[in-house]
Protein backbone atom coordinates (compact mmCIF):
# COMPACT_ATOMS: atom_id res chain seq x y z
CA UNK A 1 0.00 0.00 0.00
CA UNK A 2 1.43 3.62 -0.65
CA UNK A 3 0.44 6.45 1.61
CA UNK A 4 0.90 10.18 1.42
CA UNK A 5 1.20 12.64 3.86
CA UNK A 6 2.66 15.91 4.92
CA UNK A 7 4.91 14.40 7.68
CA UNK A 8 5.95 11.39 8.44
CA UNK A 9 7.16 10.81 11.89
CA UNK A 10 9.07 7.97 13.45
CA UNK A 11 8.65 7.11 16.66
CA UNK A 12 6.52 8.26 18.95
CA UNK A 13 7.94 9.74 22.70
CA UNK A 14 8.17 12.79 23.55
CA UNK A 15 10.01 14.44 20.39
CA UNK A 16 7.93 12.85 17.52
CA UNK A 17 4.91 13.50 19.88
CA UNK A 18 5.79 17.10 20.81
CA UNK A 19 6.73 17.59 16.69
CA UNK A 20 3.47 15.90 15.55
CA UNK A 21 0.89 18.37 17.65
CA UNK A 22 2.83 21.30 16.64
CA UNK A 23 3.55 20.72 12.59
CA UNK A 24 -0.68 19.18 12.48
CA UNK A 25 -1.41 23.16 12.55
CA UNK A 26 0.06 23.21 8.89
CA UNK A 27 -0.62 19.56 7.45
CA UNK A 28 -1.30 16.16 8.03
CA UNK A 29 1.20 14.12 10.03
CA UNK A 30 1.53 10.26 10.47
CA UNK A 31 3.53 8.43 13.09
CA UNK A 32 4.96 5.36 12.38
CA UNK A 33 5.66 3.38 15.84
CA UNK A 34 7.19 -0.22 15.79
CA UNK A 35 5.35 -1.37 18.81
CA UNK A 36 2.54 -0.03 20.99
CA UNK A 37 2.58 4.23 21.04
CA UNK A 38 3.38 4.11 24.51
CA UNK A 39 5.87 2.20 24.30
CA UNK A 40 8.85 4.22 24.17
CA UNK A 41 11.91 5.39 26.22
CA UNK A 42 9.89 8.51 27.06
CA UNK A 43 7.71 6.14 29.30
CA UNK A 44 10.28 5.37 31.10
CA UNK A 45 11.99 8.03 32.10
CA UNK A 46 11.76 8.70 35.51
CA UNK A 47 13.84 11.76 36.53
CA UNK A 48 12.11 14.65 34.94
CA UNK A 49 12.81 17.45 32.81
CA UNK A 50 15.97 20.44 34.21
CA UNK A 51 14.83 23.93 33.23
CA UNK A 52 15.30 27.24 34.84
CA UNK A 53 12.51 28.23 37.05
CA UNK A 54 13.11 28.39 40.39
CA UNK A 55 13.94 31.94 42.34
CA UNK A 56 17.62 31.09 43.02
CA UNK A 57 18.65 29.72 39.50
CA UNK A 58 20.15 31.33 36.50
CA UNK A 59 20.29 30.64 32.52
CA UNK A 60 24.14 31.45 33.35
CA UNK A 61 24.00 28.18 35.94
CA UNK A 62 22.35 26.19 33.81
CA UNK A 63 24.12 26.54 30.80
CA UNK A 64 27.64 26.28 32.81
CA UNK A 65 26.47 22.97 34.64
CA UNK A 66 25.52 21.99 30.88
CA UNK A 67 29.15 22.78 29.78
CA UNK A 68 31.00 21.39 32.60
CA UNK A 69 28.94 17.76 32.24
CA UNK A 70 30.36 17.96 28.48
CA UNK A 71 33.55 18.29 29.25
CA UNK A 72 34.22 20.23 26.20
CA UNK A 73 32.22 19.16 23.42
CA UNK A 74 28.89 20.93 23.89
CA UNK A 75 28.06 23.31 21.15
CA UNK A 76 27.95 26.82 22.95
CA UNK A 77 24.83 27.90 20.72
CA UNK A 78 22.72 24.87 21.08
CA UNK A 79 23.52 24.93 24.93
CA UNK A 80 22.07 29.15 24.78
CA UNK A 81 19.14 27.80 22.91
CA UNK A 82 18.23 24.65 24.79
CA UNK A 83 18.13 26.44 28.11
CA UNK A 84 17.15 29.58 26.89
CA UNK A 85 13.58 28.00 25.94
CA UNK A 86 13.12 25.69 29.04
CA UNK A 87 10.82 27.03 30.70
CA UNK A 88 8.45 28.00 27.75
CA UNK A 89 8.43 24.06 26.99
CA UNK A 90 7.65 23.25 30.07
CA UNK A 91 4.91 25.64 30.72
CA UNK A 92 3.37 24.56 27.64
CA UNK A 93 3.20 20.87 29.09
CA UNK A 94 2.05 22.21 32.04
CA UNK A 95 -0.80 23.66 29.87
CA UNK A 96 -1.73 20.81 28.33
CA UNK A 97 -1.92 18.54 31.29
CA UNK A 98 0.62 16.99 32.69
CA UNK A 99 0.99 16.79 36.27
CA UNK A 100 3.99 17.83 37.50
CA UNK A 101 4.82 18.34 41.59
CA UNK A 102 3.56 21.81 42.35
CA UNK A 103 5.97 23.71 44.11
CA UNK A 104 4.98 25.91 47.89
CA UNK A 105 4.13 29.35 46.04
CA UNK A 106 3.28 31.19 43.26
CA UNK A 107 6.81 32.51 43.02
CA UNK A 108 7.78 28.49 42.92
CA UNK A 109 5.28 26.71 40.77
CA UNK A 110 6.71 23.58 40.52
CA UNK A 111 9.14 21.11 43.09
CA UNK A 112 12.23 20.89 41.67
CA UNK A 113 13.76 18.07 42.23
CA UNK A 114 18.14 17.53 42.19
CA UNK A 115 20.35 15.47 40.43
CA UNK A 116 24.17 14.76 39.67
CA UNK A 117 25.75 17.69 38.27
CA UNK A 118 23.53 20.76 39.00
CA UNK A 119 24.51 23.00 41.16
CA UNK A 120 20.80 24.24 41.64
CA UNK A 121 17.61 22.31 42.33
CA UNK A 122 15.83 22.51 38.86
CA UNK A 123 14.26 19.12 37.56
CA UNK A 124 10.66 19.70 37.14
CA UNK A 125 9.20 16.17 37.98
CA UNK A 126 5.96 14.32 38.33
CA UNK A 127 6.95 11.99 41.12
CA UNK A 128 9.31 9.88 39.68
CA UNK A 129 7.29 8.88 36.82
CA UNK A 130 7.79 11.74 34.63
CA UNK A 131 8.22 10.69 31.75
CA UNK A 132 4.88 8.22 31.81
CA UNK A 133 2.85 11.56 32.88
CA UNK A 134 3.95 13.32 29.64
CA UNK A 135 3.22 10.28 27.39
CA UNK A 136 -0.23 9.90 28.26
CA UNK A 137 -0.88 13.69 28.10
CA UNK A 138 0.97 13.72 24.18
CA UNK A 139 -0.60 10.56 23.53
CA UNK A 140 -4.22 11.50 24.52
CA UNK A 141 -3.62 14.88 22.45
CA UNK A 142 -2.03 13.27 19.35
CA UNK A 143 -5.42 11.07 19.44
CA UNK A 144 -7.64 13.64 19.70
CA UNK A 145 -5.98 15.59 16.62
CA UNK A 146 -7.52 15.12 13.16
CA UNK A 147 -4.25 16.06 11.16
CA UNK A 148 -2.30 13.13 13.12
CA UNK A 149 -2.71 9.32 12.42
CA UNK A 150 -0.78 7.24 14.10
CA UNK A 151 0.53 3.41 13.39
CA UNK A 152 1.20 0.73 15.38
CA UNK A 153 3.93 -1.87 14.86
CA UNK A 154 5.24 -0.15 12.05
CA UNK A 155 8.69 -0.74 11.52
CA UNK A 156 10.25 1.90 9.00
CA UNK A 157 12.99 -0.37 6.73
CA UNK A 158 14.90 2.56 5.25
CA UNK A 159 14.08 5.78 3.76
CA UNK A 160 13.57 7.04 0.44
CA UNK A 161 16.31 8.63 -0.99
CA UNK A 162 16.47 11.12 -4.27
CA UNK A 163 19.60 11.58 -6.00
CA UNK A 164 18.86 14.93 -7.59
CA UNK A 165 21.95 16.76 -9.73
CA UNK A 166 22.24 20.24 -10.05
CA UNK A 167 23.45 21.01 -13.15
CA UNK A 168 24.95 24.51 -15.37
CA UNK A 169 24.48 22.86 -19.06
CA UNK A 170 26.66 19.82 -19.20
CA UNK A 171 28.48 20.68 -16.06
CA UNK A 172 27.06 18.41 -12.72
CA UNK A 173 27.65 21.62 -10.28
CA UNK A 174 26.66 19.17 -6.93
CA UNK A 175 24.94 15.97 -5.87
CA UNK A 176 22.02 16.38 -3.14
CA UNK A 177 20.13 13.78 -1.70
CA UNK A 178 16.48 14.44 -0.42
CA UNK A 179 14.42 12.98 1.64
CA UNK A 180 10.71 11.64 0.36
CA UNK A 181 9.12 8.87 2.26
CA UNK A 182 10.01 5.77 3.83
CA UNK A 183 9.95 2.22 3.29
CA UNK A 184 7.81 0.94 6.46
CA UNK A 185 7.09 -2.92 7.70
CA UNK A 186 3.56 -3.49 8.84
CA UNK A 187 4.64 -6.27 11.69
CA UNK A 188 1.78 -7.41 12.67
CA UNK A 189 0.26 -8.12 8.96
CA UNK A 190 3.78 -8.86 6.93
CA UNK A 191 3.34 -6.40 4.40
CA UNK A 192 5.57 -3.70 3.42
CA UNK A 193 4.33 0.02 2.90
CA UNK A 194 5.27 2.51 1.43
CA UNK A 195 4.81 6.43 3.10
CA UNK A 196 5.69 9.03 0.86
CA UNK A 197 6.09 13.37 2.80
CA UNK A 198 7.59 16.37 2.32
CA UNK A 199 9.70 15.69 5.56
CA UNK A 200 10.40 12.91 7.27
CA UNK A 201 11.38 13.14 11.20
CA UNK A 202 13.58 10.72 12.87
CA UNK A 203 13.07 10.68 16.54
CA UNK A 204 13.59 7.12 17.43
CA UNK A 205 14.96 7.08 20.71
CA UNK A 206 18.64 5.54 21.53
CA UNK A 207 20.42 2.22 21.03
CA UNK A 208 20.66 0.81 24.93
CA UNK A 209 19.69 -2.81 23.90
CA UNK A 210 23.29 -2.96 22.21
CA UNK A 211 24.61 -3.33 25.21
CA UNK A 212 23.84 -6.27 27.80
CA UNK A 213 22.57 -4.69 30.43
CA UNK A 214 20.48 -0.86 30.06
CA UNK A 215 18.10 0.99 31.59
CA UNK A 216 15.88 1.07 28.19
CA UNK A 217 13.14 -0.45 26.71
CA UNK A 218 13.05 -3.43 24.19
CA UNK A 219 12.34 -0.58 21.52
CA UNK A 220 15.96 0.72 21.88
CA UNK A 221 17.72 -0.87 19.52
CA UNK A 222 18.69 2.20 17.17
CA UNK A 223 16.58 2.22 14.22
CA UNK A 224 16.95 5.70 13.68
CA UNK A 225 20.71 5.79 13.23
CA UNK A 226 21.00 2.97 11.28
CA UNK A 227 18.46 3.85 8.95
CA UNK A 228 19.61 7.42 8.66
CA UNK A 229 23.47 6.05 8.25
CA UNK A 230 22.38 3.38 5.25
CA UNK A 231 20.95 6.61 3.95
CA UNK A 232 24.00 8.57 3.70
CA UNK A 233 23.44 11.25 6.86
CA UNK A 234 26.15 11.76 9.09
CA UNK A 235 26.62 10.57 12.77
CA UNK A 236 28.88 11.90 15.18
CA UNK A 237 30.08 11.01 18.95
CA UNK A 238 28.46 7.35 18.85
CA UNK A 239 31.46 6.19 21.46
CA UNK A 240 29.83 8.81 24.39
CA UNK A 241 27.58 5.59 25.85
CA UNK A 242 25.91 7.25 29.49
CA UNK A 243 25.76 4.50 31.70
CA UNK A 244 23.18 5.29 34.42
CA UNK A 245 25.10 4.28 37.66
CA UNK A 246 22.18 3.12 39.32
CA UNK A 247 20.03 0.27 37.94
CA UNK A 248 18.17 -2.22 40.19
CA UNK A 249 20.26 -5.42 40.42
CA UNK A 250 17.75 -8.33 41.40
CA UNK A 251 17.38 -11.39 39.03
CA UNK A 252 13.53 -10.47 38.84
CA UNK A 253 14.21 -6.99 37.67
CA UNK A 254 14.55 -5.95 34.22
CA UNK A 255 15.97 -2.48 33.28
CA UNK A 256 14.95 -0.85 36.29
CA UNK A 257 16.13 2.20 36.87
CA UNK A 258 16.47 3.95 40.79
CA UNK A 259 16.28 7.21 39.93
CA UNK A 260 19.49 10.25 40.49
CA UNK A 261 16.89 12.00 42.30
CA UNK A 262 17.55 9.36 45.13
CA UNK A 263 20.51 10.74 45.22
CA UNK A 264 19.59 14.19 45.16
CA UNK A 265 17.52 13.28 47.63
CA UNK A 266 20.39 12.31 49.95
CA UNK A 267 20.81 8.94 48.82
CA UNK A 268 24.29 7.46 49.52
CA UNK A 269 25.99 5.20 47.88
CA UNK A 270 28.10 1.77 49.95
CA UNK A 271 29.97 -0.86 49.18
CA UNK A 272 28.37 -4.44 51.28
CA UNK A 273 30.25 -3.55 54.04
CA UNK A 274 27.97 -0.08 54.73
CA UNK A 275 31.27 1.99 53.47
CA UNK A 276 30.39 5.41 51.30
CA UNK A 277 32.64 5.94 48.74
CA UNK A 278 32.36 8.29 46.43
CA UNK A 279 34.12 10.88 48.47
CA UNK A 280 37.52 9.08 47.57
CA UNK A 281 36.05 9.77 43.82
CA UNK A 282 35.10 13.39 43.67
CA UNK A 283 34.12 16.60 45.60
CA UNK A 284 30.43 16.35 44.82
CA UNK A 285 30.64 12.90 46.17
CA UNK A 286 27.45 10.62 45.31
CA UNK A 287 25.91 14.04 43.07
CA UNK A 288 29.28 13.79 40.76
CA UNK A 289 28.67 14.19 37.37
CA UNK A 290 27.23 10.23 35.66
CA UNK A 291 30.15 9.10 34.05
CA UNK A 292 32.42 9.72 37.66
CA UNK A 293 29.60 8.38 39.64
CA UNK A 294 29.84 5.05 36.88
CA UNK A 295 33.11 4.60 36.97
CA UNK A 296 33.82 4.88 40.64
CA UNK A 297 31.19 2.03 41.19
CA UNK A 298 32.65 0.25 38.30
CA UNK A 299 36.11 0.29 40.18
CA UNK A 300 34.28 -0.58 43.45
CA UNK A 301 32.57 -3.81 41.88
CA UNK A 302 36.29 -4.30 40.22
CA UNK A 303 37.92 -4.50 43.82
CA UNK A 304 35.60 -6.24 45.80
CA UNK A 305 34.94 -8.94 43.56
CA UNK A 306 30.91 -8.18 44.25
CA UNK A 307 28.00 -8.51 42.21
CA UNK A 308 26.35 -4.82 42.98
CA UNK A 309 26.68 -1.82 45.42
CA UNK A 310 24.00 -0.71 46.95
CA UNK A 311 22.23 2.84 47.45
CA UNK A 312 20.65 3.98 50.89
CA UNK A 313 18.30 6.60 51.52
CA UNK A 314 16.54 4.55 54.81
CA UNK A 315 17.90 7.61 56.69
CA UNK A 316 15.10 9.87 55.39
CA UNK A 317 11.78 10.22 56.67
CA UNK A 318 9.81 6.24 55.35
CA UNK A 319 6.33 8.83 54.22
CA UNK A 320 8.64 11.37 52.55
CA UNK A 321 10.42 8.16 50.85
CA UNK A 322 6.80 6.71 49.46
CA UNK A 323 5.40 9.97 48.19
CA UNK A 324 8.22 11.31 46.75
CA UNK A 325 9.13 7.82 45.12
CA UNK A 326 6.10 5.95 45.01
CA UNK A 327 7.06 3.75 41.55
CA UNK A 328 10.46 2.75 43.28
CA UNK A 329 8.99 1.98 46.53
CA UNK A 330 6.09 -0.08 45.06
CA UNK A 331 8.72 -1.82 42.74
CA UNK A 332 11.20 -2.81 45.15
CA UNK A 333 8.57 -3.69 47.50
CA UNK A 334 7.61 -6.36 45.29
CA UNK A 335 10.93 -8.00 45.06
CA UNK A 336 11.46 -7.32 48.86
CA UNK A 337 13.45 -4.72 49.38
CA UNK A 338 12.24 -1.84 51.63
CA UNK A 339 13.87 1.05 50.64
CA UNK A 340 12.60 3.15 53.75
CA UNK A 341 14.77 0.39 55.64
CA UNK A 342 17.08 -1.42 53.23
CA UNK A 343 19.58 -0.44 50.98
CA UNK A 344 19.19 -0.84 47.80
CA UNK A 345 20.78 -3.25 44.88
CA UNK A 346 22.44 -1.64 42.42
CA UNK A 347 24.72 -1.65 39.52
CA UNK A 348 25.42 0.77 35.75
CA UNK A 349 23.72 0.30 32.80
CA UNK A 350 23.93 1.84 29.95
CA UNK A 351 21.19 4.70 29.37
CA UNK A 352 21.71 7.46 26.85
CA UNK A 353 23.31 7.49 23.96
CA UNK A 354 24.75 11.13 23.97
CA UNK A 355 26.29 11.31 19.65
CA UNK A 356 23.89 10.12 16.93
CA UNK A 357 22.24 11.93 13.37
CA UNK A 358 24.05 14.75 13.24
CA UNK A 359 21.45 17.86 13.45
CA UNK A 360 21.29 22.09 13.46
CA UNK A 361 19.86 24.41 15.35
CA UNK A 362 16.73 23.02 13.22
CA UNK A 363 17.00 19.22 13.73
CA UNK A 364 18.12 19.09 9.96
CA UNK A 365 20.25 16.52 9.17
CA UNK A 366 23.05 16.29 6.40
CA UNK A 367 20.33 15.15 4.18
CA UNK A 368 17.45 17.48 2.83
CA UNK A 369 14.11 16.79 4.18
CA UNK A 370 15.47 14.63 6.85
CA UNK A 371 15.02 15.70 10.26
CA UNK A 372 16.40 13.73 13.55
CA UNK A 373 14.92 14.90 16.65
CA UNK A 374 15.84 13.46 20.28
CA UNK A 375 18.06 10.66 21.83
CA UNK A 376 18.82 9.37 18.24
CA UNK A 377 20.19 13.04 17.25
CA UNK A 378 23.65 14.49 18.25
CA UNK A 379 22.61 18.18 18.34
CA UNK A 380 25.70 19.15 20.33
CA UNK A 381 24.00 20.14 23.25
CA UNK A 382 25.49 16.91 25.78
CA UNK A 383 28.82 17.17 23.92
CA UNK A 384 31.28 14.30 25.94
CA UNK A 385 28.66 13.54 29.03
CA UNK A 386 24.85 15.02 29.03
CA UNK A 387 23.78 16.25 32.12
CA UNK A 388 20.96 14.53 34.06
CA UNK A 389 17.22 15.64 32.84
CA UNK A 390 18.18 17.36 29.76
CA UNK A 391 17.13 14.82 27.52
CA UNK A 392 13.44 15.55 27.88
CA UNK A 393 14.25 19.19 27.54
CA UNK A 394 16.17 18.55 24.29
CA UNK A 395 13.95 16.91 22.75
CA UNK A 396 11.10 19.39 23.60
CA UNK A 397 13.03 22.57 22.33
CA UNK A 398 14.14 20.42 19.03
CA UNK A 399 11.07 19.38 18.08
CA UNK A 400 9.50 23.02 18.79
CA UNK A 401 12.17 24.28 16.21
CA UNK A 402 11.74 21.31 13.67
CA UNK A 403 8.08 22.11 13.77
CA UNK A 404 8.69 26.02 12.88
CA UNK A 405 11.10 25.23 10.38
CA UNK A 406 8.75 22.62 8.62
CA UNK A 407 6.07 24.59 8.82
CA UNK A 408 7.58 27.64 7.10
CA UNK A 409 8.29 25.62 4.33
CA UNK A 410 5.35 23.20 4.28
CA UNK A 411 3.90 25.47 1.04
CA UNK A 412 6.51 25.66 -1.18
CA UNK A 413 7.43 21.80 -0.90
CA UNK A 414 3.52 20.95 -0.95
CA UNK A 415 3.78 22.51 -5.08
CA UNK A 416 6.21 20.26 -6.04
CA UNK A 417 3.99 16.88 -6.44
CA UNK A 418 5.11 13.61 -4.49
CA UNK A 419 4.71 11.66 -7.43
CA UNK A 420 6.84 12.96 -9.81
CA UNK A 421 9.84 12.05 -7.95
CA UNK A 422 13.36 10.74 -9.72
CA UNK A 423 14.25 6.95 -9.55
CA UNK A 424 15.55 6.53 -5.63
CA UNK A 425 17.47 4.97 -3.56
CA UNK A 426 16.95 2.10 -2.22
CA UNK A 427 14.10 0.20 -4.21
CA UNK A 428 11.38 -1.25 -2.01
CA UNK A 429 12.18 -4.31 -0.02
CA UNK A 430 11.72 -7.45 -1.31
CA UNK A 431 9.83 -9.64 1.17
CA UNK A 432 11.27 -12.94 0.29
CA UNK A 433 9.28 -16.14 1.06
CA UNK A 434 9.80 -19.46 2.19
CA UNK A 435 9.20 -21.43 5.18
CA UNK A 436 13.14 -20.60 6.50
CA UNK A 437 12.07 -18.55 9.51
CA UNK A 438 11.20 -20.52 12.32
CA UNK A 439 14.44 -23.07 11.95
CA UNK A 440 16.63 -20.26 11.08
CA UNK A 441 15.38 -17.80 14.26
CA UNK A 442 18.23 -19.18 15.98
CA UNK A 443 20.59 -17.34 13.64
CA UNK A 444 18.97 -14.16 14.90
CA UNK A 445 18.56 -14.19 18.62
CA UNK A 446 21.96 -16.06 18.88
CA UNK A 447 23.70 -12.84 17.18
CA UNK A 448 22.15 -10.72 19.00
CA UNK A 449 23.12 -12.03 22.38
CA UNK A 450 26.68 -12.21 21.04
CA UNK A 451 26.61 -8.34 20.24
CA UNK A 452 24.97 -7.11 23.66
CA UNK A 453 27.58 -9.41 25.84
CA UNK A 454 30.71 -8.44 23.28
CA UNK A 455 29.77 -4.65 23.66
CA UNK A 456 29.27 -4.88 27.21
CA UNK A 457 32.58 -6.72 28.06
CA UNK A 458 34.60 -4.67 25.35
CA UNK A 459 33.22 -1.21 24.38
CA UNK A 460 32.11 -0.70 27.69
CA UNK A 461 32.38 1.51 30.80
CA UNK A 462 36.04 1.37 30.51
CA UNK A 463 37.33 1.10 27.59
CA UNK A 464 41.51 -0.17 25.56
CA UNK A 465 42.43 -0.31 22.46
CA UNK A 466 42.72 -4.19 22.30
CA UNK A 467 39.30 -4.51 23.39
CA UNK A 468 37.86 -2.38 20.81
CA UNK A 469 39.97 -3.83 18.35
CA UNK A 470 38.81 -7.57 19.11
CA UNK A 471 35.27 -5.96 19.27
CA UNK A 472 35.61 -4.70 15.61
CA UNK A 473 36.75 -7.84 14.59
CA UNK A 474 33.88 -9.99 15.95
CA UNK A 475 31.57 -7.17 14.60
CA UNK A 476 32.47 -7.76 11.24
CA UNK A 477 32.14 -11.18 11.62
CA UNK A 478 28.99 -10.86 12.70
CA UNK A 479 27.87 -8.30 9.84
CA UNK A 480 29.31 -10.67 7.42
CA UNK A 481 27.51 -13.21 8.65
CA UNK A 482 23.93 -11.03 8.43
CA UNK A 483 25.25 -9.97 4.99
CA UNK A 484 25.01 -13.33 3.56
CA UNK A 485 22.86 -15.89 5.25
CA UNK A 486 20.34 -13.81 6.68
CA UNK A 487 18.20 -11.99 3.25
CA UNK A 488 17.15 -16.08 2.77
CA UNK A 489 14.98 -15.53 5.61
CA UNK A 490 11.27 -14.17 5.65
CA UNK A 491 11.88 -10.37 6.29
CA UNK A 492 10.58 -9.78 9.86
CA UNK A 493 11.06 -7.06 12.75
CA UNK A 494 14.10 -9.23 14.59
CA UNK A 495 15.93 -9.63 11.74
CA UNK A 496 15.77 -5.90 10.79
CA UNK A 497 16.60 -4.78 14.29
CA UNK A 498 19.28 -7.27 14.54
CA UNK A 499 20.53 -6.07 11.30
CA UNK A 500 20.07 -2.39 13.17
CA UNK A 501 21.49 -3.52 16.55
CA UNK A 502 24.75 -4.59 14.46
CA UNK A 503 25.11 -1.85 12.63
CA UNK A 504 25.12 0.30 15.85
CA UNK A 505 27.41 -1.60 17.36
CA UNK A 506 29.83 -1.19 14.78
CA UNK A 507 29.62 2.55 14.51
CA UNK A 508 29.85 2.93 18.07
CA UNK A 509 33.08 0.69 17.87
CA UNK A 510 34.44 2.89 14.85
CA UNK A 511 33.64 5.80 17.11
CA UNK A 512 35.13 5.08 20.24
CA UNK A 513 38.93 3.45 17.72
CA UNK A 514 39.27 6.89 16.57
CA UNK A 515 39.11 9.30 20.04
CA UNK A 516 42.69 8.41 21.47
CA UNK A 517 42.34 10.03 24.56
CA UNK A 518 39.75 9.85 27.40
CA UNK A 519 36.94 12.34 27.58
CA UNK A 520 33.55 12.62 29.55
CA UNK A 521 31.79 8.89 29.24
CA UNK A 522 34.86 7.64 26.82
CA UNK A 523 37.19 6.29 29.29
CA UNK A 524 40.19 4.23 27.20
CA UNK A 525 42.83 3.21 29.64
CA UNK A 526 45.67 3.31 26.78
CA UNK A 527 44.89 7.53 26.69
CA UNK A 528 43.83 8.24 30.39
CA UNK A 529 44.09 11.96 29.54
CA UNK A 530 41.82 14.57 27.54
CA UNK A 531 43.65 15.51 24.89
CA UNK A 532 43.07 19.52 24.01
CA UNK A 533 43.31 21.20 21.73
CA UNK A 534 43.74 18.18 19.37
CA UNK A 535 40.02 16.03 20.10
CA UNK A 536 38.56 18.61 21.04
CA UNK A 537 36.02 17.91 18.30
CA UNK A 538 33.08 15.79 17.18
CA UNK A 539 33.82 12.38 15.80
CA UNK A 540 32.11 11.98 12.63
CA UNK A 541 30.90 8.84 10.54
CA UNK A 542 29.53 8.30 7.30
CA UNK A 543 28.94 5.65 4.84
CA UNK A 544 31.36 4.16 2.59
CA UNK A 545 30.38 4.25 -0.74
CA UNK A 546 31.06 0.68 -0.59
CA UNK A 547 29.08 -0.38 2.06
CA UNK A 548 26.49 -2.74 1.43
CA UNK A 549 22.79 -4.06 3.45
CA UNK A 550 21.15 -6.37 2.55
CA UNK A 551 17.38 -5.12 3.59
CA UNK A 552 17.86 -1.44 1.79
CA UNK A 553 17.67 -2.80 -1.71
CA UNK A 554 15.90 -5.83 -3.21
CA UNK A 555 18.11 -8.69 -4.37
C1 LIG B 1 17.09 9.47 36.37
O1 LIG B 1 15.97 9.61 36.82
O2 LIG B 1 18.06 9.21 37.04
C2 LIG B 1 17.29 9.60 34.89
C3 LIG B 1 17.30 10.99 34.49
C4 LIG B 1 18.02 11.17 33.19
O3 LIG B 1 18.57 10.21 32.65
O4 LIG B 1 18.10 12.31 32.73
Amino acid sequence: MEYQFDLLVVGSGIAGLTFALKAAASGTVAIVTKKDKLETSTNYAQGGIASVLGPDDSFQLHIEDTLNAGDGLCHQDVVDMVVHNGPDRVRELANLGVPFDHGSSQMAPFDLGREGGHTRNRIVHAHDMTGQAVEQVLVAAAEANPNIHIFENHLVLDLIIQHRSLKAGTVTLQHEDVCRGAYVLDSQHEEVHTFLAQAVLLCTGGAGKVYLYTSNPDVAAGDGLAIAYRAGARLANLEFVQFHPTCLYHPQAKNFLISEAVRGEGGRLIDRRGRAFMEHYHPLKDLAFRDVVARAIDTEMKKSGDDCVFLDISHRDAEFIQQRFPNIYQKCLSLGIDITRDPIPVVPAAHYLCGGILTDLQGRTSIENLYAIGECACTGLHGANRLASNSLLEAMVFAHEASLHCSSNMESWRRRSLREIPPCFPTPPKQSSGSGLQSEMVLITHNWDIIRRLMWNYVGIVRTDKRLALAQNHIAQISLEIREHMPNIPLNSDLVELQNLALVAELIIRCAIQRKESRGLHYNLDHPQKDDPNWQRDTVVVKHQTEEFFCASSK
